[in-house]
């Protein structure tokens, strides 16, 4: 067995290369596996994927597509169970489906590869690949027609009721889950990001600003299920019921999962809990994922119980169902000093369930909190996607992907805090909360990565000077157990012209800012998760809509079986790479 120290993860970079290998690649002394596809069956007797792909009752019974968010948990005093737990963002049709295949069919099974899997692993001892397990006890899959409860203070609200849910605290499914994050009461919370692109809409200027409208239900789902087409007085607040953080037991599969209204309703990349020390509250750090859009805080009303009990469990199970939700100002202090640096305050919304936003009740500000973080002058980021509090050092990471339109006519110019026009390498915000307090309401922040080739004008590594890797469109983050700071990419095939990656990179330290790659992904497909197990010398990824940009008839990517297996195309799938 692995020695369970740090240092298990030691590697040399990798090179960078052209986004068109349809390759996994990993440092030299590490191997690569799939643990599980889309398609692998996850219950006894379910079917697996055949040449014609699926349908929608074998997709019910199988891991779902386009994993996204992902977190391997061990079981608590075992080295060789556990659970691993991954989003299913959406669907690329053009690939799984054949062109002749009837719509009907591929919108319900569309519907089923959506959502999430719980999936059960076991392995032979520490530092051994894990097996995901067909039957598992805990493995379940929640689709886009899975029961949830809308929790919090607009769960009830005329805005929430449809002709299907007249007490609008009980919606179907969740929809295009992104980024997420595992709580220290060990649920996974995740968000509904780009949910506008499965509704018709007439587009009136709430639903505009979150992209609803006439173009919507790109995928036709309404032909199946009429609450896709909210033109009418029926459905008209479906696409209200979703853009939320939702929160799932991956300890119950019987459980309910819940939508939670507290902490607001926008394009939620994802959340990050960390309990703050002073008051026990727990605080949860999100980004609208948006060109223009912003940074979001949740505090919660409740404590957390780490006392480890059932009781303290389900206790904890419900402190994102009331808090206060802010929106972050950035305030620069200017270039003169060389560096992007500045002061930024929390712009309370709501505050002990009443509305801060003056015309807006509470229902409205939880139901339309872009329209008020509008009102209240919130600074506009380049695209927040995943924020990351450090373990270590309680300082948070924010990854502002790129942003094509900064600076823009008519829109927003650079700021201090989003310092390049038509942004396409995007940076990442390094903030401190004054005093260490994650509940406060001021913090200190500046730019740790402003990323792209070392040699193009205008980026910044941290102050690091040596050489580091290539890195564009920063996207999902995590920490291993050391404090360095992992980071995966989408979009760096367009930005950079190399393929996307995971990247390692100090924060601390005499290192502080080497970016160094560690994997890239094959043809098409964007690196998610990551998970950091350095202590077990395992790192996990998603692989996430591999060749995409191909066909059913011509395949772009065949990852991850490259022709062993009885489905021709690529298969989005949960990797992990070990030590050889
Ligand atoms: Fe689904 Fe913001 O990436
Ligand atoms: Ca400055
Ligand atoms: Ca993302
Ligand atoms: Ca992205």
């Amino acid at each position: 067995a692995a020695a369970a120290t740090g240092n298990n993860l030691t590697f040399g970079a990798i090179a960078p290369a052209t986004a068109d290998i349809d390759q996994v690649r990993v440092p030299a002394g590490y191997r690569w596996d799939p643990i599980v596809r889309w398609g692998d069956p996850l219950f006894v007797g379910a079917p697996n994927l055949t040449a014609a792909g699926t349908d929608p009752a074998a997709q019910e019974q199988q891991f779902g597509y386009n994993c996204d968010y992902l977190d391997v948990l061990p079981d608590r005093g075992s080295t060789t169970r556990g659970v691993l737990v991954a989003n299913h963002e959406y669907t690329n049709e053009n690939i799984m489906f054949a062109p002749d295949a009837d719509p009907a069919l591929v919108a319900r099974t569309a519907m089923a590869a959506h959502g999430f899997s719980p999936v059960e692993l076991r392995r032979s001892g520490a530092g051994k690949r894990w097996s995901y397990v067909v039957g598992g006890r805990r493995n379940r899959r929640i689709t886009a027609t899975t029961p949830f409860t809308l929790d919090g203070p607009a769960a009830g609200s005329e805005l929430l009721k449809t002709a299907a849910d007249t007490t609008g605290r009980r919606a179907l499914g969740t929809l295009n889950n992104c980024s997420g994050g595992t709580t220290p009461w060990g649920t996974i919370v995740s968000g509904e990001e780009n949910f506008n692109q499965y509704f018709l809409c007439t587009g009136d200027e709430r639903e505009a600003r979150y992209g609803l409208g006439p173009d919507g239900d790109e995928r036709g789902w309404r032909t199946v299920d009429p609450r896709f087409d909210a033109t009418g007085s029926a459905y008209r607040n479906e696409p209200n019921r979703f853009g939320w953080v939702v929160e799932i037991d991956p300890e119950n599969p019987r459980s309910t999962p819940v939508k939670h209204t507290a902490m607001g309703r926008f394009k939620h990349e994802g959340a990050n809990i960390t309990i703050d020390a002073a008051t026990g509250k727990a605080v949860a750090y999100m980004g609208d994922d948006e060109r223009f859009d912003y940074l979001y805080k949740f505090v919660s009303k409740g404590t957390f119980d780490g006392s480890g009990t059932a009781a303290a469990r389900a206790a904890n199970k419900r402190l994102l169902s009331a808090g206060d939700l802010f929106v972050a100002r950035f305030t620069g202090d200017g270039l003169e000093d060389g560096i992007n640096d500045g002061t930024g305050i929390w712009i309370p919304l709501t505050r002990g369930g009443r509305s801060m936003v003056p015309g807006m009740t509470i229902d409205e500000v939880l139901v339309y909190t872009r329209l008020a973080a509008d009102k209240v002058a919130a600074t506009p980021m380049d695209r927040p996607e995943d924020v990351q509090p450090s373990p270590k050092s309680g300082r948070i990471y924010v990854a502002c992907t790129n942003n094509s339109k900064r600076g823009a006519t008519g829109l927003p110019g650079i700021d201090e805090a989003n310092p390049r026009p038509a942004n396409k390498d995007g940076h990442i915000v390094e903030i401190t909360e004054i005093g260490g307090a994650h509940t406060g309401t001021r913090f200190r922040w500046n730019l740790f990565l402003i990323c792209g080739d070392q040699s193009s004008a205008g980026t910044y590594f941290g102050g690091h000077t040596g050489p580091v890797s290539p890195i564009s469109c920063p996207d999902n983050l995590a920490f291993d157990s050391r404090g360095n700071l992992w980071i995966s990419t989408d979009g760096q095939p367009s930005a950079i012209g190399l393929d996307d990656a995971l990247h390692c990179v100090e924060v601390a330290g005499p290192l502080r800012g080497r970016v160094r790659q560690f994997l890239s992904v094959p043809a098409g497909a964007e690196t998610c998760g990551p998970v950091i197990h350095d202590r077990d010398g395992s790192v996990f990824v998603a692989v996430q809509h591999p060749g995409e940009g191909g066909s059913w008839e011509a395949p772009q990517s065949h990852f991850p079986d490259y022709g062993s297996g009885v489905f021709a195309g690529p298969r989005p799938s949960v990797i992990q790479v070990t030590r050889r």
